[in-house]
Parts: structure tokens; C-alpha cells; sequence
């Protein structure tokens, strides 16, 4: 990690002709999530360019041909979609899956939409990437990870900015004991509802998201 977040490793990468900023084995690893859960929900925050988006779209593509639900679809949030983004999602060929809602993920307008969303949604997944500041991470797993439904997840990416050098996060407005590592920790003292999942952090290794695959326990 030490090595590749200086290089931008991250950014090496497309998802159906999107950039998607994620590290391969995070994206592998969501895949087997997504076709076990079988969500016909998946709530995601942070679009950027929006292959993770299109990706969890494609997913559901794949679901719903081999006999998965027909209907599910990704209601995604960023607080600023660009333009030649927002283009680009809407004329891909996943875009009849997705829905954008631009405004602050934490916005309580924005919340209400989701969670309207999820309403009578039966398996629903969430995945956080938006703000990755400790206080942000903590509201948004407050309003979203309740609509998780049982057996499945909430994930939360770049809890890594815990273990790594104080440096590599000097530009942002996290670092590390401000993150969603520091996020979930806190939260997972207000619920029993969640537990991390060890067995994916242990076997993909390399990983923004390390401590942060939580499944819904109960
Ligand atoms: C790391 S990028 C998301 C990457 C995307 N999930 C992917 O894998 O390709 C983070 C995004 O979060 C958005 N963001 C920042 N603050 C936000 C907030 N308060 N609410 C919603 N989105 C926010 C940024 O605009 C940016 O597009």
C-alpha cells in the first residue's frame, strides 16, 4: 500500500469503459459479495466518474439473467456530478439500473430519498466512498447502514488511511484517528446489528477497505 497509493494505483483502472478508483481484489471481493447477497438494492455513496457505479450495475445484470431479481437497481449520491460524468453514466448501457441523487450524502433531503429507495426493497447493500472524514463516514453509516438488510453488507472504503503514514493523507481532510476505520470503530460500539467480515480482509490482502466489509449479523 506504502507503495502504490504515492502512484495513484487506484486510478489505473476502468469498469466498462468508466473510471472506477478502486484496488482490483476490493473490486473482486464486492463482486462475490454482490452475486452471494443477491441485493436488489445497492446504495452507494460517491460517484466520481462512476465506474463503481456501472459496476455494481453490471453486477446486477448479471444477477438478474441468471434468474436474480429482475428489478434491482443502485441509487447512487455525490455532491457534485459532473457534467461530462453524468452524460457518459446516462448513456451507458447500465444506466437503466442506476439513479443519481446529487447533494451531501449526510443531507437529510438526500437520506429521505434513499431511504424511500429502500422501501419494500427485500436484500439491500450499501457502499460508502464519498467524504472520508471520520465525522461524515459516522453519519452516513448512521442513516444507511440500518437499511442493510440481514446477511448482507455495508461497505466502507478507505478505512486504510488508519495504518498508513500521516503523509499520504496531509492534503485531505482525513488522516490517520480521523477515517472511516475510526468511523466504523465508533459505530460498531453503537450496534450489534454488524461484525467485520475477517475471512475477505484476510484472503484479498491488499485492500482500502480492510476492517470495513461489515455484515449485517442481526
Ligand atoms: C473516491 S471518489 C468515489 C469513487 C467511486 N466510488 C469509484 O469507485 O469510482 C469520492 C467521491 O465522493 C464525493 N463526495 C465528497 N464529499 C461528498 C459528500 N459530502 N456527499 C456525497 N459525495 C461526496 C466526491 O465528489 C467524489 O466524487
Amino acid at each position: 500500500m506504502e507503495a502504490s497509493i504515492p502512484a495513484k494505483y487506484s486510478y489505473n483502472f476502468r469498469w466498462m469503459g468508466r473510471p472506477i478508483i478502486q484496488y482490483p481484489q476490493d473490486i473482486v471481493a464486492t463482486q462475490e459479495l454482490i452475486y452471494s447477497v443477491q441485493p436488489d438494492l445497492i446504495i452507494e455513496t460517491g460517484i466520481a466518474h462512476g465506474g463503481s457505479i456501472i459496476f455494481s450495475a453490471s453486477m446486477l445484470e448479471l444477477n438478474a439473467a441468471c434468474g436474480g431479481p429482475a428489478d434491482a437497481k443502485v441509487v447512487a449520491v455525490d455532491i457534485e456530478i459532473r457534467e461530462h460524468n453524468r452524460k457518459a453514466i446516462e448513456a451507458h448501457p447500465m444506466a437503466r439500473r442506476i439513479r443519481m441523487i446529487e447533494g451531501s450524502s449526510i443531507a437529510p433531503e438526500v437520506v429521505g430519498q434513499v431511504r424511500i429507495e429502500a422501501e419494500g426493497r427485500r436484500r439491500v447493500m450499501v457502499l460508502l466512498d464519498s467524504n472520508h472524514t471520520h465525522e461524515h463516514v459516522l453519519a452516513e453509516l448512521r442513516a444507511f447502514a440500518p437499511l442493510v438488510t440481514k446477511d448482507s453488507y455495508c461497505v466502507v472504503f478507505d478505512t486504510v488511511v488508519e495504518d498508513l503514514p500521516a503523509e499520504f493523507s496531509s492534503d485531505r481532510p482525513w488522516a490517520p484517528g480521523d477515517n472511516p476505520r475510526t468511523a466504523v470503530n465508533e459505530y460498531l460500539k453503537e450496534t450489534d446489528a454488524f461484525e467485520v467480515d475477517r475471512g475477505l480482509d484476510d484472503k484479498i490482502l491488499i485492500s482500502v477497505a480492510g476492517g470495513g466489509y461489515l455484515r449485517r449479523i442481526r
